[in-house]
C-alpha cells in the first residue's frame, strides 16, 4: 500500500483521508508497518471490529505488547502494573474501575450540566467577540472551552484552567521531561480537585475506587479524565463548528443539534483509530492466523465513513468494555456550543469559505483538528 494512514497530514475539510479506502479495500483486517516497527493489524470491517473489542484474549495492557517496542514512538502508557488506568487494565480489574466511574458519568448526570455548559460557552464565545471583530476558534476556544467543562464537572477550581491548558499542550512535546512537566502540573490539578471541602465528580470518584487506589494512582485516573476528555473533544468543536456555521445542509433548529453532533462525529471521528491492544494469545481472526503479543487497531474512522456502512451506532466512541467514559458529557457540552451559537449569536458566520478550511495531524493514532477557524461571530 503506497499510502501510510499513520503520516503526519494536511488536508482539506472535507477531503477523505487518503489510506481509508485503500485499507477498506485491501480487506477486512489489514497488515501494516506498526510506526514503533514490526506489523500491525488493522481492522477495517465494523462486525470484525466489535469482535475485537469484546474479544477476550485482546488485550490493553501495555505490557503485552511487542518486546522492544519503545513507549514513546509507540505511544503507550505505562504497563498496567506499574500504573492503574482504564485504558490499560483488563478484566475484572477494569470492571471493577469502570464501575467506580460509570454512575459518576450517565446521560441524565451530564444532562444536569447543560445549563451551566451552555452558560460556559456563552461566557468565552462573548470573550471572544468583544476582543475583535473575527476571532479564530481553534486558537483558543476550542482548547479553553472543554477544559472549562471537565475542570467545572471534576471540581478543579477554574482559575487553573491555564494551568490545565499549558499541561496538556506539553502533552504534545516530543521532549520526555516535557512530557514528564505535564503530567506534574496534571497531579497539581487533581490535588486542587481532591482539596478538603472540594466538591465535584473527582471526589465522589475518591470515594468510589476500590481500596487498593493510591492518592497517586487517583491523580493518573483524574488526569485520563482531564486529557481525555481535551484531545477528543477540542477538534470536534472545531468541526462542528465549521459545519454548522459554514454547510448549506448544517442550519438546523435546536431540535435537530443532536443528530449534527453525531454526524459530525461520525465524519471527522476525532479518535480515528482506536488504542492499541494486543493479543495475549494465539487467535485466529478473518482466518489470519496472529501468535500473542500482536499489536491491533479499529479503524474507526474508515468504519465510520464506509460508503456501504448500514445505519446504526458508530464507532466514534469505541465499544465493548473501553467504550468511552466521557460519551455523555462530550455529546452534552458540544451541544451547548452549537445551541449558544443559534440562539445567541444567530449572525455568527465564517470568515472564509468552508471549503479553504484545512485539517492537520500529527500522525501515528492521532487524530487531525482544523489548523484556523476564522469565524465574525457577531455576522
Ligand atoms: C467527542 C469526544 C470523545 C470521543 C470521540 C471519545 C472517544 C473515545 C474512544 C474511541 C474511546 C475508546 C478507546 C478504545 O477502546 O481503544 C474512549 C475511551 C475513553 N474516553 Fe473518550 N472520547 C471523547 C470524550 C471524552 C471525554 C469528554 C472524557 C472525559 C470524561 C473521555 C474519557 C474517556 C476515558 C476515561 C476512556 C477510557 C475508557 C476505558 O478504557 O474503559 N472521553 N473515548
Amino acid at each position: 500500500m503506497t499510502t501510510d494512514p499513520f503520516a503526519p497530514a494536511v488536508r482539506g475539510i472535507d477531503e477523505p483521508h487518503p489510506a481509508r479506502a485503500a485499507l477498506r479495500a485491501a480487506g477486512p483486517i489489514v497488515r501494516f508497518e506498526a510506526p514503533a516497527g514490526g506489523p500491525v493489524w488493522i481492522i477495517t470491517d465494523d462486525v470484525l471490529a466489535r469482535q475485537v473489542l469484546v474479544h477476550p484474549q485482546v488485550v490493553k495492557d501495555p505490557a503485552q505488547a511487542p518486546p522492544g517496542w519503545d513507549r514513546w514512538t509507540a505511544g503507550l502508557e505505562p504497563a498496567a502494573a506499574d500504573q492503574v488506568s482504564l485504558t490499560t487494565l483488563d478484566g475484572p480489574a477494569h470492571t471493577r474501575l469502570r464501575q467506580a466511574h460509570a454512575p459518576l458519568f450517565t446521560a441524565r448526570r451530564m444532562g444536569g450540566h447543560a445549563e451551566r455548559f451552555r452558560q460556559i460557552a456563552h461566557d468565552l464565545l462573548t470573550a471572544c467577540a468583544d476582543a475583535g471583530e473575527m476571532t479564530d476558534l481553534v486558537a483558543d476556544f476550542t482548547i479553553r472551552y472543554p477544559l472549562t467543562v471537565v475542570c467545572d464537572v471534576l471540581g478543579v477550581p477554574l482559575d487553573r484552567v491555564d494551568q490545565a491548558i499549558a499541561a496538556c499542550r506539553g502533552m504534545y512535546a516530543d521532549d520526555p521531561e516535557e512530557i514528564g512537566r505535564a503530567m506534574a502540573a496534571f497531579g497539581e490539578l487533581a490535588a486542587a480537585a481532591l482539596e478538603e471541602g472540594a466538591e465535584g465528580v473527582a471526589a465522589e470518584l475518591r470515594d468510589r475506587v476500590p481500596g487498593e487506589i493510591t492518592e497517586s494512582d487517583l491523580h493518573y485516573l483524574i488526569f485520563t479524565l482531564i486529557y481525555a476528555g481535551q484531545l477528543t473533544t477540542d477538534p470536534s468543536l472545531g468541526f462542528l463548528i465549521a459545519r454548522l456555521l459554514g454547510r448549506d445542509d448544517a442550519r438546523p433548529d435546536t431540535a435537530g443539534l443532536d443528530a449534527l453532533v453525531r454526524e459530525t462525529l461520525r465524519e471527522h471521528s476525532p479518535a480515528p483509530f482506536s488504542l492499541w491492544r494486543f493479543t495475549s494469545a494465539e487467535i485466529e481472526l478473518a482466518g489470519v492466523r496472529l501468535p500473542a503479543r500482536t499489536p491491533l487497531l479499529i479503524d474507526i474512522q474508515g468504519i465510520n465513513t464506509a460508503p456501504d456502512r448500514t445505519i446504526g451506532p458508530g464507532l466514534a466512541f469505541g465499544a465493548g468494555p473501553h467504550y468511552c467514559t466521557g460519551a455523555h458529557l462530550a455529546l452534552v457540552e458540544l451541544r451547548a456550543v452549537a445551541e449558544v451559537l443559534l440562539t445567541d449569536f444567530p449572525h455568527a458566520r465564517l470568515a472564509v469559505p468552508h471549503t479553504d478550511l484545512r485539517q492537520s495531524g500529527l500522525g501515528g493514532i492521532q487524530g487531525t483538528r482544523l489548523t484556523t477557524l476564522p469565524v465574525h461571530l457577531r455576522g
